[in-house]
């Protein structure tokens, strides 16, 4: 699109400074209110959350989970006032969760029942939210509110589906498993389901012996983060509940211990929030790595339905799977979501992508045929396509894939079919290349392409560097300013008007200027200059605006929208101490110390309006 001649949407607030407070800031003529916090009730099973820990497993089970991350609103027979939402909830606080922490017996084992909480305060949750009078509540005991947790059993489907790779106590035959985990960035599907993703869930197992080398990849170590290997007490376990979490080998084969089952994990999980007689189903063709998210590419009748997702750890890559199966229209509604799922997911090609330094980028094959790097095929190396996909990160390795600065959340801007990726930093590149050109880049970057007709590669620059302002023009090469300057950008999204929502998870020196926040930017209307492959520079940094800060510790994530736009929905993942009311703004008086909770902030205009314009 020729940005010169458009009509653009235009940014109708003013640009707020840098906050560090225990409460969240946001543009003037917003509201922002706490909205289902951890542990809210989703049913009558759960009692309603204490201030002092002792909430039990049953009720975690049946509660919003912790550390709410990415998300979707799904509105109900299209209303903006009457939804489902559907939340991950990332990773626990085990100080908060517990009425002291975690504790440990004699023996160095966990008690069974913080355990359990532990695990079930994990996954994702599925919430009815309804607006009333402009304020959106909780819909306790719908019955479509459900959890998925750590333990939840799950479908296995796509290419891994009934591989040895797969065979466990549990599923002799490879096709299920139990649980989701470290579900950080989240995705959707043209047929009206929630795509939730795998990504730093090797922590949550152990391995204690000699490590195969796509273990040793994939980064399993020998102690776990939370120990639920060790859970003890009056068990009465299913099948290897807690067993499965030490993945060292201990039988004569996969039948009789658990070493498979961190194979189960690494993948996209597909959810149907509309029906809870389904199951969660693992789309294997995906590829198996630290999914951060997974977001559908532009959507054609007659083409394939694509989608993106990112390795978020240092040097690793961005992926694209294309699907066998041609997009029709008539599928964006269809009776059965998950078989139109398996109809889209479960065959395709994954794709990863190699960046040349002259703007070009090329989508690189992981099939049986492809040829690597070594002259060997990936079928000579990996065996199978199972193989293949159990090892990704191996076969893009053997390919040549462009390590980049970790790459997190993936968006299509609506208006021209653009994509564009996230890079939230990388502290330790020392070699630079010409897509993640800055060596320790505290600061991280956003990178964008346009697909090729073809499919087979892509154009592409980068849209705008994080900086502190104070940084040199060498760093700060958008020309950022004390009242848009950023690091780590992490979470992101467009509304449906083109309008792109930059989320920070901020770990360098902008985090002693301002907490972790939201910007807002038009990129149709920002004027790219031909032949520059920086979009945002010194002379049109001023588009880029600041539209949100949160409370102190936080980061913000997730983002999602009511369908007429007048109502952003954001997550608050890990505050210090805060929420102190329902009023998002409210901060947290001196001297008062809160037993801290995740949750989701709804912004809205005071006068009801869209937001942002
Ligand atoms: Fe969980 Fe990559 O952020
Ligand atoms: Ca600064
Ligand atoms: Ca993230
Ligand atoms: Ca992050």
């Amino acid at each position: 699109a020729d940005s010169g001649t458009m009509d653009h949407i235009a940014l109708a607030f003013e640009s707020i400074s840098g906050s560090k407070t225990d409460a969240c800031v946001v543009a003037a003529g917003y509201t922002a209110s706490v909205l289902a916090p951890w542990g809210t009730p989703l049913n009558s099973t759960a009692e309603a959350w204490k201030n002092d820990g002792t909430n039990t497993a049953t009720d975690q089970l049946n509660s919003m989970g912790m550390h709410h991350d990415g998300m979707r609103f799904f509105p109900i027979n299209g209303s903006s006032d009457d939804g489902l939402l559907v939340v991950n909830h990332e990773y626990i606080d085990q100080s908060a969760l517990h009425p002291n922490g975690a504790t440990t017996d004699e023996s160095g084992n966990r008690p069974v029942e913080e355990v359990r909480k532990e695990i079930y305060a994990h996954g994702v949750a599925v919430v009815r939210i309804r607006r009333t009078n402009g304020t959106w509540q909780v819909i306790d005991s719908d019955p479509l509110n459900r959890r998925f947790t750590s333990d939840s059993v799950m479908d296995i489907s796509g290419p891994m589906a009934g591989s040895s790779h797969l065979i466990t106590p549990f599923s002799l035959d490879g096709t299920r498993t139990r649980g989701t985990n470290n579900n950080c960035g989240n995705g959707y599907t043209p047929w009206g389901t929630y795509l939730t993703c795998e990504e730093n869930w090797p922590n949550i197992f152990v391995h204690d012996g000699t490590m195969t080398a796509e273990q040793e990849r994939i980064g399993f170590s020998n102690k776990s983060r939370y120990g639920w290997e060790t859970a003890a007490g009056d068990l009465s376990e299913s099948e290897g509940e807690f067993a499965r979490f030490n993945i060292t080998p201990t039988g004569v084969d996969a039948t009789q211990d658990y070493r498979n089952e961190g194979s189960t994990f690494g993948y996209i999980v597909e959810i149907d929030p509309f029906d809870t007689s389904r199951r969660a189903v693992k789309r294997t063709a995906l590829g198996r790595f630290r999914h951060e998210g997974c977001w559908p590419g532009k959507l054609e009748e007659g083409q394939p339905v694509v989608f993106y997702s990112g390795d978020d750890s240092r040097f690793e890559y961005i992926y694209k799977f294309v699907s066998r199966e041609l997009w029709n229209p008539a599928d964006a509604n269809p009776t059965d979501r998950l078989a139109t799922g398996a109809k889209y997911m479960d065959d395709g090609t994954l794709y990863v992508a190699r960046f040349d330094a002259d703007g070009t980028g090329v989508w690189l094959p992981l099939t049986v045929n492809t040829v690597a790097q070594d002259g060997q095929t990936l079928g000579d190396k990996f065996g199978d396509l199972a193989g293949i996909i159990l090892n990704t990160r191996g076969a893009a390795d053997a390919v040549g894939a462009t390590p980049m600065d970790r790459p997190e959340w993936c968006a299509l801007n609506p208006v021209d079919d653009k994509v564009y990726f996230t890079l939230t930093n990388n502290t330790k590149r020392e070699e630079a290349n010409a897509a993640n050109p800055r060596v320790d880049n505290p600061y991280g970057h956003i990178i964008r392409w346009d697909e090729k007709d073809d499919m087979t590669g892509f154009n592409w620059e980068i849209f705008v560097y994080g900086s502190n302002d104070s940084a040199p023009a060498d760093v700060n090469r958008s020309g950022l300013t004390a009242m848009n300057e950023f690091a780590s950008p992490d979470g992101m999204g467009f509304d449906s008007r083109g309008i792109m929502w930059i989320q920070t998870d901020n770990g360098s020196d902008v985090a002693d200027d301002t907490n972790d926040q939201v910007l807002a930017v038009v990129p149709s209307a920002v004027v790219d200059t031909e032949g520059n492959q920086t979009v945002i520079t010194a002379d049109n940094q001023d588009m880029l605006k600041r539209f949100f800060v949160g409370p102190n510790g936080c980061e913000v994530t997730g983002i999602t929208f009511s369908p007429d736009n007048t109502a952003m929905f954001v997550n608050i993942q890990h505050p210090g101490n805060w929420p102190v009311s329902d009023d998002a703004t409210e901060a947290t008086p001196e001297g008062t110390i809160l037993r801290p909770r995740a949750s989701t902030v709804v912004i809205q205009k005071a006068d009801g309006g869209p937001i942002a314009v």
